[in-house]
């Protein structure tokens, strides 16, 4: 059995539009100090490939958040297991993000960021699976649109697994029983 039906994102895909989103990060943040803020677990691969292509006066900090209650990612409420380090006042902050499903995390995150007195927040996402999005978000900078299906690969997980693949592959259903 393969794991995966198919490959959507390559490797190479991915490493071209990391570089075409930092070019343009990169330009609008001219001059100004950034901070980068991963949302643990999934936002590590990306993080890692856009900080690098960075100036390195680039800073990056993490938060941990999870829903209340088991399974009940659609409530929307979020609980944070680990704070940021910084502290945010007159601050840019560019979230970053590996994917956006239902937006409820995002959501969520942009509006408690918001509130700690930065000087700006936005958000990066190298994906956006439009057909499952139930809040909508302003993202800044989106890597790339895919269908609803579960993926996982470059951060994604199923169970914890498959995070490390250098793509973003179809989950063979026969994986999770399906
Ligand atoms: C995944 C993903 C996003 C979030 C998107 O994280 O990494 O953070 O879900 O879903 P949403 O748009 O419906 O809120 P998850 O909660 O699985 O944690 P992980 O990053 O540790 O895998
Ligand atoms: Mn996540
Ligand atoms: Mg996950």
């Amino acid at each position: 059995m393969n794991d995966f039906t198919k490959i959507i994102v390559s490797e190479n895909d991915i490493g071209r539009k990391l570089d075409v989103m930092s070019a343009q990060i990169r330009a609008d943040y001219a001059g100004k100090d950034l901070l980068l803020v991963g949302v643990l677990k999934g936002a590590v691969m990306v993080m890692a490939d856009l900080a690098r292509r960075m100036p390195p006066t680039v800073q990056m900090d993490w938060m941990a958040i999870s829903s209340y209650g088991s399974g009940t990612k659609s409530s929307g409420v979020v609980r944070i297991l680990k704070d940021l380090d910084a502290d945010l006042t007159g601050k840019h902050v560019l979230i970053v993000e590996d994917i956006i499903d239902s937006g409820l995390t995002l959501s969520w995150l942009l509006g408690n960021l918001q509130s700690r007195g930065a000087e700006s927040v936005e958000i990066a996402a190298l994906l956006r699976k439009p057909d499952a999005v139930k809040v909508e978000v302003p993202i800044k900078y989106l890597g790339f649109d895919i269908p609803n299906e579960f993926v996982v690969g470059y951060g994604l997980d199923f169970a914890e697994k498959y995070r490390t693949l250098p793509f973003v592959a179809i989950l063979n259903p026969e994986v999770y029983g399906g």
